[in-house]
């Protein structure tokens, strides 16, 4: 079986960030593109032992459960990889592959409950992260076209998938507000209209780089903030009284001066030109200040749903200490502040951390503690002796999963309750069953914060053996 050959296959399941499974010749092969149900031909792309991966060439028969995309980018849009999907199905998929992993890496066989879903399955983010760029992505039509097809031009929307210099010039995106895709619509046709250019990451040439909106659940806050590659006022002020004028819905407006070759969406400075230059929105009865650096919870009104699964399962008494392990501006530490004696938050990022004690202070909050720290390193024996031992220990770690060192304090410190909050179920899987030597699993709750991609968070309850 050769690179490059192409095979029929029936695709049966689903599997690491949402491609299709099939077998051939006793072997998975992932299709990316692919939905169970299908019956494809692919090419093989990617040979290893155990898998194969293949380029989705052709769908001979149409699983009964596949719909029209909402969006005419989703098939090529890294944004959106599952749109052809029913939402129920969505849903199922989501909980199979957090079983799949718990099952085979975790090797444990709690029952994983049904997928907590989202009331709003579009229109759900309160942040997008827009591109300019001069060169769009071809679509495959374009790239088997014989004739050559040109490629330049200005390109507003998102990166292609797994490229940097590319982007994918979109026409529509239901993934924010629409006011979201009019801004971007607005700028890219002010850059075509006054021949201003994007960005060149080779060259180093060409003025926008990005549009960051930041559109809050509860308050309408409207945060907008262009990240362009030079400080050229005629043009910001321009453009800056053109938008407030078509958009006066816009609380805060922010110009950002990103003059260096990383392609991070933030400025090396930046200038406020409308409002206080930050958005405020609510979790629970929580305000929160975010600023155009600050992480926050992509999805407001469903981050409100994931923290009441954390709060339900840790059960927190009123004498409990809470340790909350990789807090970012301490959203989940001040929701679960309530019933606890006091909260501890521990968190790498120096911005987050100042930014978690402003929240706290902001909301009355004064039994909630931030340190700033590598968990491995600041999570020991004397911040313990400080603030007390935990009787409920959170952990919400990055896609990593957690270091070995932090699973060996773990088992050590041996806590009552661990609610582990993970973002990548096969990490999760890996450090549950490291923390099975001492630990229970109670209960597995995923829930869906992203819907129309195959992300997924869940939430696990461990109980210390006796
Ligand atoms: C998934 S976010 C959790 C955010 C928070 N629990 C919430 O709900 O908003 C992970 C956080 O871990 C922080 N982080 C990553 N590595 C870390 C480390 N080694 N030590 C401490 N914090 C870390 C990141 O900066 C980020 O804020």
């Amino acid at each position: 079986m050769k690179k490059g050959l192409s095979i029929e296959l029936p695709i049966h399941s689903t599997a690491f960030k949402g491609k299709g499974v099939g077998r051939y010749h006793e072997r998975a092969v992932f299709v990316k593109g692919a939905v169970p149900g299908d019956v494809v031909k692919a090419r093989i792309i990617k040979k290893k032992k155990s898998f194969l991966e293949a380029k989705l060439l052709e769908i001979i028969e149409a699983s009964e459960d596949r719909i029209s995309p909402k969006c005419q980018h989703a098939i090529v849009c890294g944004g959106c990889s599952w749109q052809q999907l029913p939402y129920e199905k969505q849903l199922e998929y989501k909980r199979q592959q957090v079983e799949d992993h718990v099952r085979r890496i975790g090797k444990c066989d709690t029952a994983v409950n049904d997928t907590l879903p989202c009331m709003q399955p579009f229109y759900y983010r309160n942040k997008m992260e827009y591109s300019f760029g001069p060169r769009r992505w071809l679509s495959d039509e374009e790239i088997q076209r014989e004739e050559f097809v040109d490629d330049s031009g200005f390109a507003a929307g998102l990166h292609a998938p797994g490229r940097f210099d590319k982007i994918l010039n979109l026409y529509e995106c239901h993934l924010q507000d629409p006011i979201s895709f009019e801004l971007l619509d607005f700028v890219r046709n002010y850059a075509l209209k006054h021949k201003i250019d994007a960005f060149d990451t080779f060259e180093k040439t060409g003025f926008f780089r990005h549009l960051v909106i930041r559109k809050a659940h509860y308050t309408n806050d409207l945060m907008v903030n262009l990240v362009c590659y030079f400080d050229d006022q005629s043009i910001i002020k321009d453009l800056y009284a053109k938008m407030m004028k078509r958009f006066p819905s816009i609380t805060t407006f922010i110009v950002s001066i990103n003059d260096q070759p990383n392609p991070t969406a933030t400025g090396r400075y930046h200038h406020v030109l409308h409002g206080p230059g930050y958005i405020e929105d609510y979790i629970g009865p929580f305000r929160f200040t975010i600023d155009p650096k600050a992480f926050f919870q992509t999805n407001t009104a469903q981050a409100e749903a994931l923290y009441s699964v954390v709060s339900k399962f840790a059960d927190i008494q009123e004498a409990d200490v809470v340790y909350d392990l990789y807090c970012g501006v301490g959203t989940l530490s001040l929701f679960l502040s309530k019933h606890a004696s006091k909260v501890v938050g521990i968190e790498l990022v120096d911005e987050a951390v100042k930014n978690a004690r402003i929240n706290a202070s902001k909301n009355g909050v004064k039994h909630a503690f931030f340190v700033k720290g590598d968990i491995k390193d600041a999570f020991n024996e004397s911040l313990i002796q400080q603030f007390g031992h935990p009787n409920v220990l959170i952990t919400d770690p990055p896609r990593a999963g957690m270091h070995p060192d932090v699973i060996t304090q773990l088992l050590e410190l041996r806590a009552p309750n661990i609610i582990y909050v993970s973002c990548d179920s096969s990490t999760l899987a890996r450090d549950l069953s490291l923390l099975s030597e001492r630990y229970t699993v109670n209960a597995i709750q995923p829930v869906d914060m992203f819907p129309q991609t195959y992300h997924i968070e869940t939430v696990v309850s461990l109980t210390l053996k006796p």
